[in-house]
């Protein structure tokens, strides 16, 4: 009996200190230090390119439920690439656009880690190594914890409902399987993604990342053949037809079927694409014009029509679209009016966007 109790409590020691050892992670050392120059600089493009989303300080969650860039975890974790990486080349279809000018977005690849690391150094929080090892777990499993725990808030199939895509091809080629694992045992503080490791075992645990990484087909960042910026010449669509006579919801919006049925019709209009260039490369509405949230509206008020209705649209599905409408009719333009359901909605419904090539399936394969 004695020997019984002695064997029962060492191994309770042994079996708690090898748990303890599986997650004790390395620190790293911090990143480079930036410049006064380059952290001014970070500074600046955060509050012109992020905080509309992701909010002024930093804290998430200011329109299109972007996930705090903040959070001790994420911040212990995502510093380099599970932030540079989207950062750079975004996550497609959702809001997450790609910032780098390679794929048509407004950042040097100099700028995109100043911003990544600026982000480190906004907090003060250490950078764990991560293994490079795939977390081995049961599938079926996982698909059973999935559906039970995660479903309300990252959506049936993964797409993100009020937080993230957790099954989004452009964030698993991305995201280390370590990285997964240890933000559904950490959670991330301050945002509604709990430590479930408190709630689930270490096994579970591993199911669940098994089967999120048993979702990632092969993606790659599918060099975008850049298109030509259309010109001022092209900004007006049928400059010589009638204008629409659209049925506005709450004074300001036009329903896609509406704008669908007036572009079949030939009218005149103009059309703005409120998104950063980059996605207005992967896909747009025929004729649109990329002029992204972040345009300085006084630079571009007098290239604009004030007699002609200006359309804008985003996939947010409309806090970007908005905020340049708002400043539109603040100069006069009493024509501005949004996409009600952003472009997504005007893809759910059928209506037709021109694509860069070869990117078919990436776009349709999250809707
Ligand atoms: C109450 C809502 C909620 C539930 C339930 C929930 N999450 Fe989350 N999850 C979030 C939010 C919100 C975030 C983003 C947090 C942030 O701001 O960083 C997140 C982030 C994540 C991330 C990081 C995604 C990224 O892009 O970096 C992973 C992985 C994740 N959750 C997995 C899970 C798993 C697995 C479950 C089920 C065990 C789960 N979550 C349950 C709300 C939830
Ligand atoms: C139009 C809204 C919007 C803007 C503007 C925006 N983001 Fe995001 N961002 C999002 C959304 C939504 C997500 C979550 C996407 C998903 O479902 O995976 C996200 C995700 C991220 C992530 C992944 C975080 C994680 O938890 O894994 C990073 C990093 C990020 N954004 C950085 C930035 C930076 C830096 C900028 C400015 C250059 C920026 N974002 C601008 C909406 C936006």
């Amino acid at each position: 009996m004695i020997y019984r109790i002695i064997i029962l409590v060492v191994s309770v020691l042994l079996c708690g200190h090898l748990k303890a050892v599986d997650y004790e992670y390395k620190t790293i050392t911090a990143p480079r230090v930036l410049t006064t120059e380059q952290a001014d600089k970070a500074a600046e493009n955060y509050q012109k390119y992020c905080a509309l989303c992701h909010g002024k300080d930093r804290e998430g969650y200011a329109n299109d439920h972007a996930p705090s860039l903040k959070s001790k975890q994420l911040l212990q974790s995502g510093v380099p690439h599970s932030i540079l990486r989207p950062l750079s080349y975004g996550r497609v279809g959702t809001a997450m656009a790609g910032y780098l000018d390679e794929v048509g977005g407004p950042l040097t690849m100099d700028e995109t880690w100043d911003l990544t690391y600026w982000l480190f150094w906004q907090e003060s929080y250490d950078r764990l190594q991560f293994t490079e090892q795939p977390v081995i777990g049961n599938i079926t499993k996982g698909t059973e914890l999935y559906a039970k725990h995660c479903i309300e808030c990252h959506g049936k199939n993964g797409e993100g409902v009020n937080a993230p895509a957790l099954t989004n091809p452009s964030a698993l080629a991305h995201n280390k399987d370590e990285f997964l694992r240890f933000t559904i045992r950490e959670g991330r503080d301050g945002t509604p993604m709990q430590a479930w490791k408190n709630l689930l075992t270490s096994a579970e645990v591993d199911n669940l990342t098994a089967f999120l990484r048993s979702k990632a087909d092969s993606w790659d960042d599918g060099k975008t053949v850049l298109r030509a910026m259309p010109t001022k010449d092209q900004y007006i669509l049928n400059p010589d037809s009638e204008d629409p006579n659209f049925e506005l919801k709450d004074n300001k919006y036009v329903m896609a079927a509406d704008l669908h049925a007036a572009l079949r019709a030939g009218k005149r209009l103009m059309l703005m694409d409120t998104r950063v260039p980059s996605v207005w490369q992967r896909a747009h509405i025929k004729g649109a014009i990329p002029m992204p949230y972040y345009t300085d509206v006084d630079d571009i008020v007098s290239e604009l029509p004030k007699d002609v209705a200006i359309v804008a649209y985003c996939s947010c599905p409309r806090a970007a679209a908005d905020y340049l409408v708002n400043q539109l009719r603040d100069r006069g333009f009493k024509n501005a009016i949004t996409l009600y359901e952003g472009i997504f909605g005007w893809m759910n419904f059928g209506f037709p966007v021109m694509r860069a090539e070869g990117l078919e399936n990436n776009m349709t394969s999250q809707h």
